[in-house]
């Protein structure tokens, strides 16, 4: 099975760019052509928050025009530039977004691989929460399934990261979602979003990692105190590959490039 992981889309209503400079939902575009031409193509899409800018109603329309050519079921989860009702009144058939209120946190059984989906936001502000309620949850949804290899979605990274700016927005309640996973050996990842890089970190006996963006990158900068700056390196997004036994990650770049050329002709290497 197959998951591809979609994240911090930063769509605007508009097609405006963000920042002034990005254009999101052309790079949006480029995408989901990159997932449709997939040699395999992916059972699931998982879009892990930040899906737009702003939490508008206009925002989540074009958010949902430009997600159309997907043929898969998807998944997604707010993250802290979301709004949850205006999130689910975009998505009015996606019935996942309504199994716990007033959080957008929910677990699918229909695949071989679990999925549970958490809910970091704090209306209005950039740095995350994992509640006591929210962690409870989880804890006691886990315990349902303990032998069902489960993969954890959220948007919020449970870590440090060495980017200065982006940890000081940090998430509440990570070291105590931590001892959660802890005690749930059937987590095979936590993927998250919002660092806008590829990332990964063992965590609670599991592995936690981030996604590429869509659209503009973090810029490299392990400094403390470095500024809050992006970059447009190739963007890109993940493929999850549950192999049966393990989940095996490849980060896909967006755009188009030399090749591929063969290493060999005649079954001899090209020398
Ligand atoms: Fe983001
Ligand atoms: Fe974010």
């Amino acid at each position: 099975m197959l998951f591809c992981q979609i994240t911090d889309t930063h769509i605007k209503a508009g097609r405006k760019h963000a920042y002034g400079m990005v254009d999101t939902a052309t790079m949006l575009e480029h995408c989901v052509d990159s997932v449709m031409q997939l040699k395999q193509r992916p059972d699931v899409v998982l879009l892990t928050g930040d899906l737009v800018d702003y939490g508008r109603d206009d925002e989540y329309a074009l958010l949902a025009t430009l997600l159309k050519p997907l043929t898969m079921p998807m998944y997604l989860i707010p993250g802290n530039h979301d709004e949850r009702d205006a999130l689910r009144r975009a998505f009015p058939d996606h019935e996942y977004l309504y199994q716990w209120s007033p959080f957008i946190q929910y677990a699918i059984d229909d695949y071989p691989v679990r999925i549970i989906a958490l809910d970091t936001l704090i209306p209005g502000q950039g740095g995350g929460r994992l509640c006591d309620e929210r962690l409870q949850w989880l804890d006691s949804t886990l315990a349902e399934k303990p032998d069902t290899p489960t993969l954890v979605v959220m948007h919020h990274p449970p870590f440090r990261t060495g980017l200065g700016h982006m940890d000081i927005l940090g998430l509440e309640g990570a070291d105590a979602l931590e001892a959660v996973i802890s005690r749930h050996s059937q987590v095979e990842r936590l993927a998250c979003g919002h660092l806008h890089r590829s990332i990964q970190v063992r965590f609670g006996g599991s592995l936690a990692s981030t996604c590429p963006s869509s659209a503009h990158q973090i810029a490299l900068d392990l400094s403390a105190d470095g500024p809050d700056n992006f970059v447009l390196e190739p963007p890109g997004y993940q493929l999850h590959w549950w192999d049966g036994q393990r989940l095996v990650t490849h980060t896909a770049v967006i755009g188009s490039f030399p090749g591929p050329y063969p290493f060999r002709t005649d079954g001899k290497l090209i020398d």
